[in-house]
């Protein structure tokens, strides 16, 4: 897929400006704060309704301005969409598909797929768990579009659980036995362990499978990066287990959790049982890499991982998805350059950030688009290469 043009309007640092792609990769040029990141960030939003940088609309829109929009063009191998997201600083934001706007975000996905990569996902390996299920998250939404329904779904049942969770430990506080929480409060809860139940074992089986297909590509790419030196494995460690990949089986496993753990989530007023606990755990050599890999090693598994989310989403989707580099490559040593460099070829469509174009390859640098960004706008730079 490639996107075409990209229009943002009153979007974080851009008031009004036009972006015409022109080439398998652009390299946006800029010095820091110009608004690099924020391009990508646009971009990012289209295809996953999400940013990895603000949980708040009201962030994105300009400062003092109530509306922001993105738009874009997207060719596809056999269509052409006209996308719009349309942030609000207060209200719901809203989505269009060719001028037309649909009813549930959820339809919006799945039309632009991309493959965001910044130093801060350098940190995923070290990071804390809920790094990892953000990450797995946002690939399984945008290999399944439902997934996002999925997990909102199951965020609102654990929401309202730990609510209920927190006034049964207040009664229980105020030195009342378990008994004398009257009944109508038990029959709620055990309403909510159902939904928990039945809500989780759809989060967790689609974890399991996504990680299942990925585990492969990243061990392919993770050797050949490693010169054959290294083996990874990973593994998908959800906070309960289970035999069988069947939805009766994963609910009951998560019941019966829930049943060995309830003095727990009494003392604590929370959830603790369900994939809100699941962690993904990488290896080099049988050694867990998030306490022993070096720097370099937890680099390489990052890439490998960016790569084979790269593969995977082309293999589900069909057509290759679109690959955001911010200010990564200058972090990645020349080997690891050059081994991203040539597995993307110009099979992807790619744009990447830097505030020196000398960090580059020169060959690639010639080969590329390059757009100089200053305050939010973008200013097309005199060695960009012709429009065709
Ligand atoms: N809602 C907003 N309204 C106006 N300006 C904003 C808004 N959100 C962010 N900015 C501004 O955008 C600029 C940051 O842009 P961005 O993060 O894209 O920089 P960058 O070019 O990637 O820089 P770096 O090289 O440091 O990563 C900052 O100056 C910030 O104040
Ligand atoms: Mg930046």
């Amino acid at each position: 897929m490639y996107l075409e043009t990209l229009h943002l309007t009153r979007f974080r640092n851009y008031l009004n400006c036009s972006v015409k792609f022109n080439a398998q990769k652009t390299i946006i040029v800029g010095n820091n704060a110009q608004g690099k990141s924020n391009l990508l960030e646009a971009v990012e939003l289209l295809a996953t309704l999400k940013t990895h940088r603000t949980a708040k609309d009201q962030d994105l829109v300009f400062q003092n301005a109530s509306v922001g929009q993105i738009e874009a063009v997207v060719k596809r191998l056999y269509s052409q969409s006209q996308l719009t997201l349309t942030l609000r600083h207060k209200g719901r934001r809203t989505v269009a598909v060719n001028h037309e706007s649909l009813r549930r975000q959820i339809d919006f996905l799945g039309r632009l797929n991309a493959v965001a990569f910044s130093s801060l996902d350098l940190d995923l390996v070290r990071g804390s768990p809920d790094r990892r299920r953000n990450w797995l998250d946002a690939l399984l939404v945008q290999i399944e579009p439902i997934y996002a329904y999925i997990l909102q779904e199951y965020n609102k049942v654990l929401r309202q659980r730990n609510a209920l969770l927190k006034t049964i430990r207040k009664s229980l506080d105020n030195g009342e036995t378990s008994s004398a929480v009257d009944n109508a409060t038990w029959e709620q809860l055990a309403l909510w362990d159902a939904q928990l139940a039945a809500n989780g074992s759809r989060v967790m089986r689609r974890r399991a499978r996504v990680l299942e297909r990925l585990a492969p590509i990243a061990q392919k790419w993770h050797q050949q990066i490693s010169n054959q030196t290294e083996q990874l494995a990973i593994a998908y460690a959800p906070n309960v287990s289970w035999l069988d990949n069947n939805p009766e089986q994963v609910q009951q496993a998560i019941l019966d959790r829930i049943k060995r753990r309830q003095a727990a989530e009494q003392n604590l007023g929370t959830t603790v049982v369900g994939p809100h606990r699941d962690e993904v755990e990488f290896s080099i050599d049988e050694t867990p890499a998030r306490s022993y890999g070096s720097q370099g090693q937890q680099r390489t598994l990052v890439l490998a991982l960016k790569l084979a989310e790269l593969e995977l989403i082309e293999n589900v989707v069909g057509e290759p998805p679109l690959l955001l580099l911010d200010d990564v490559l200058a972090e990645l040593d020349l080997n690891r350059q050059n081994q991203l460099l040539e597995a993307i070829e110009d099979r992807f469509q790619t744009i990447i950030t830097t505030t020196h174009l000398s960090s580059f390859d020169q060959q690639w640098v010639q080969s590329s688009q390059i757009l100089t960004v200053e305050k939010g706008e973008i200013i097309p730079s005199s060695t960009s290469i012709d429009t065709p």
